[in-house]
């Protein structure tokens, strides 16, 4: 007995759809109705639900995106916290809220709790760099794709003699790029935890190049520091005031082709990164941690957070999230460091 909502919210992410068909499924079991909650926090703020059956999430496993939708809004942000959630909860009959979200959006929803509400979180995002969890769905399909990228950009460069800078997603943290960069045998990985030098970004391409090997890959994070005197361009901003990032490999293009002539070019992967298809691995971790989200809700847990510890799958407190953002430990950078050049 009881009711289940769910919501997806901030940026998409490949695996959305198979925790939402996790809980489903396994909310069934435990006689739960579940209600979907469309577009994120604003159709909990606006009321705009629809129920979800075994039949809606049907098909939907290897879908990418969110058969909900998702949206930027916030309670605390663009409404009065939970006053202007409460209605379509009290209406819907809603128990548990599952939110499947970032940290910003497990922070609000932890508010949300301290205010009494039922919260379950389901820690998204293809960055992979929320804390109290193991890795994040997404970020493994995220890998797949920028390691293919790099795998193709490689044979163009070679053919060229060229320098190409790969950009790939990591707001704060360089998980897709060190991955990916690894992966693809990436000459380069320049992350923003890790400070880097362009001397010696430019002396290690250069060796490389006097090698034999004219050809070079560059794998950097969206949230890195453009080279001293190369001015990062003006970014937008989104709707809570961050950076659309986006661009800084332009900068260390300029710098390196001005420190070596080494032709050089650019690709930025954007959203591509995530979109699409989850890979299998994406699909049963996405599945697990939907899975035990219905399962803690049927227990009446709240204030907690679905994580990935070693094999297991458990519930940790939803503070944990929001305490910090996990960065690339020295040990994986080391390693992509090894085969640089
Ligand atoms: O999900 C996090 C992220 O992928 C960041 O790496 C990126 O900066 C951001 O989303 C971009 O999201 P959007 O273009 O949807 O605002």
């Amino acid at each position: 007995m009881g009711v289940i909502g769910v919501l997806t919210a901030g940026g998409d992410c490949p695996g959305l759809n198979a925790v939402i068909r996790g809980v489903v499924g396994r909310a069934i079991e435990h006689d739960i109705e579940v209600v979907g909650i469309e577009n994120g926090w604003e159709g909990l703020m606006q009321d705009r639900t629809r129920p979800l059956d075994r039949n809606s999430v049907r098909g939907i496993l290897g879908r990418g995106g969110t058969i909900l939708g998702t949206s930027r809004m916030d309670p605390y942000v663009h409404g009065d916290g939970l006053a202007t959630c409460e209605p379509t909860l009290k209406r819907n009959g809603i128990d548990t809220l599952i939110v499947i979200g970032g940290d910003g959006t497990l922070r609000s929803a932890m508010r949300l709790a301290q205010e009494g509400v039922g919260i379950i979180g389901v820690p998204k995002t293809i960055d992979n760099d929320i804390a109290g969890t193991d890795i994040t769905f997404g970020f493994q399909t995220a890998v797949q794709i920028a390691t293919e990228a790099i795998d193709r950009l490689a044979t163009t460069a070679e053919s060229h003699n060229r320098v190409i800078i790969v950009e790939v997603m990591g707001r704060t943290k360089g998980w897709i790029a060190t991955h990916a960069g690894i992966a693809g045998g990436a000459d380069y990985v320049i992350i923003p935890e890790h400070p880097y030098d362009i001397d010696d970004v430019v002396s290690t391409l250069r060796k490389r190049h006097r090698s034999g090997h004219h050809y070079s890959i560059v794998v950097v994070a969206e949230g890195a520091q453009p080279p001293p005197g190369y001015d990062a361009m003006d970014l937008k901003k989104d709707v809570f005031g961050f950076d659309r990032l986006g661009g800084v490999a332009y900068q260390i293009a300029d710098a390196i082709e001005d420190l070596t002539s080494f032709e050089t070019r650019v690709s930025i992967l954007g959203h591509i990164q995530r979109g699409g298809t989850p890979a299998a691995s994406d699909r049963v971790l996405a599945t697990r941690l939907g899975v035990k989200a219905a399962d803690l809700a049927a227990e009446g847990a709240t204030k907690v957070m679905v994580a990935v510890r070693g094999p297991d799958i458990v519930a940790v407190p939803i503070e944990e999230a929001t305490s910090s953002i996990r960065g690339v430990p020295d040990e994986l950078y080391n390693t992509a460091e090894t085969f640089f050049g």
